[in-house]
């Protein structure tokens, strides 16, 4: 089973719940080293006259290493039996345990990057542009009181959506 490249322009799905209820792996690193975290928040959209996607990770995840060392990374959406797996990949870190075995998910490598077999759907994703968040940036009080008691602000990561590629 492969998967096989279409343009974003025919995608069909609502980024709301994609992305919201159904979470993603983001993925970093290659053959020699990788690691995967899941997330729910981040935005699919238009910049710089390119289709881009935004993701937004805490300083203290390993996989935000992985993203900084590398110039890709990739997002990749899972079916609903895939869940319980997102759900390791969104408790345990890779600096701890070998989580994508532990997950049942299968390392597949792509343009210089990992995603997993497993995927219905993967962008491969080159990073544009990144910048942590502050305070000072807020400009409503309950953000930084509600999301960020231990004040770990995400880095925003802007990545250009190079290829889509869909289970055939
Ligand atoms: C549903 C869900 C959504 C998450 N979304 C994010 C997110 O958008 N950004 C983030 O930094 N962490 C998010 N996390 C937390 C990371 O996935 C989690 O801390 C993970 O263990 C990090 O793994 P790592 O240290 O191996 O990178 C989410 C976790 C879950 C369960």
């Amino acid at each position: 089973m492969g998967f096989k490249e279409i343009n974003a322009e025919e995608l069909q799905f609502n980024p709301f719940t994609k992305i919201g209820k159904e979470w993603m792996l983001i993925t970093a690193g290659d053959e020699e080293k990788h690691n995967t975290m899941t997330a729910s928040w981040g935005a699919l959209g238009i910049m710089w006259g390119k289709n881009v996607a935004t993701v937004y990770l805490r300083p203290q995840r390993y996989t935000k290493e992985f993203v900084d060392n590398g110039e890709k990374f990739t997002i990749s959406f899972y079916g609903e039996e895939y869940r319980k797996a997102l759900n390791i990949c969104g408790s345990k870190s890779g600096r701890d345990c070998d989580k994508e075995n532990e997950a049942g998910l299968t390392p597949y490598y792509t343009d210089g990057t990992t995603a997993f077999e497993e995927a219905e759907m993967i962008f491969v994703c080159r990073k544009l542009y990144s910048q942590p968040m502050g305070p000072e940036y807020f400009t409503e009080d309950w953000i930084d009181g509600k999301w960020y008691p231990q004040k770990d602000y995400h880095v925003m990561y802007m990545a250009a959506i190079e290829k889509v590629l869909v289970r055939e």
